[in-house]
């Protein structure tokens, strides 16, 4: 059933065997690439691993994506790293995954810093622990002025709550005569979204064979390209990324026009 599906996921999509960056061609790099990194706790599993093994193997992918995006001229990276409903996990994991930033900051922030590479983030930062927030907010303010690789990180990030937090904004700022509310279209409300100032995504990458959107970016990925593959998370190679790029490079993107 599986291979049935990818067949027709990837209809009229050969995937290449072996892909290398010189056959990514250049003038078509997504501007925003978009990930969902999912597999970690099965990654773990397979190897009868504790699961936060599996979110650490996958911090290490993180930064080999990071690299790579940056090199081909990507110009946003966005990573759903902790998403309003992960909450919800074993204390101890949801622990784990708040220390994650710190680690990966503590020591990649010199190497970002040298690749030109801008930390941000999108969601809710001020339910992070501090600890959390501190270590981000440090790697957000250091790179400020870099303007290479935006690396985009969701933490405590939810879409619906996203949304919702920009229709109370915009009532609000209506109310106050801020804004009128028949000028109200899609580019004002995109402005009150966590995303102000990036394009929307051009690219949404998920992995680990799960198909769905899990509360992501629900206006951003209006038009935006799928690729999804079976491969978990920590398992997600340079190749396994270049053949995303390459297969968003034969898609026909038409908004809707023909
Ligand atoms: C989903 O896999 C993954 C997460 C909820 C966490 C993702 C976090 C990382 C990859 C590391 C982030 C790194 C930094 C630098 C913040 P899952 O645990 O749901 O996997 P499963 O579906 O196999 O259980």
């Amino acid at each position: 059933m599986r291979k049935l599906w990818n067949l027709f996921a990837n209809k009229n999509e050969a995937i290449e065997t072996t892909l290398t960056v010189d056959q990514i061609k250049k003038e078509q790099i997504p501007g925003h690439i978009a990930i969902i990194m999912d597999g970690n706790g099965r990654w773990a599993k397979k190897r009868s691993l504790p699961r936060v093994a599996g979110h650490h193997e996958g911090m290490k992918v993180v930064r080999k994506v990071t690299r790579l995006a940056n090199q081909l001229g990507v110009k946003t990276l966005t990573l759903y790293a902790f998403s309003t409903e992960n909450w919800k996990r074993p204390k101890p994991e949801v622990e784990y995954l708040m220390k994650l930033p710190e680690e990966f900051l503590g020591t990649f922030l010199p190497e970002l810093m040298e690749e030109n590479v801008r930390v941000e983030m999108i969601g809710d930062k001020e339910l992070l622990p501090a600890h959390t927030k501190k270590a981000v907010e440090k790697a957000m303010n250091d790179t400020k002025d870099n303007d290479g690789l935006i690396l985009n990180f969701a933490l405590n990030y939810g879409s619906r709550a996203e949304i919702l937090h920009a229709v109370q904004k915009v009532l609000q700022d209506a109310k106050k005569g801020k804004i009128d509310e028949n000028n109200l279209d899609e580019a004002l409300f995109s402005s009150y979204l966590m995303t102000k100032g990036l394009p929307d995504p051009d690219l949404l990458i998920r992995t680990s064979g799960e198909i769905r959107l899990s509360n992501f970016m629900l206006w951003q990925l209006a038009y935006t390209e799928f690729w999804f593959t079976d491969v978990l998370w920590p398992d997600f190679s340079e190749e396994h990324f270049l053949q995303a790029i390459a297969t968003y490079q034969k898609r026909s993107r038409r908004f809707g026009g023909v």
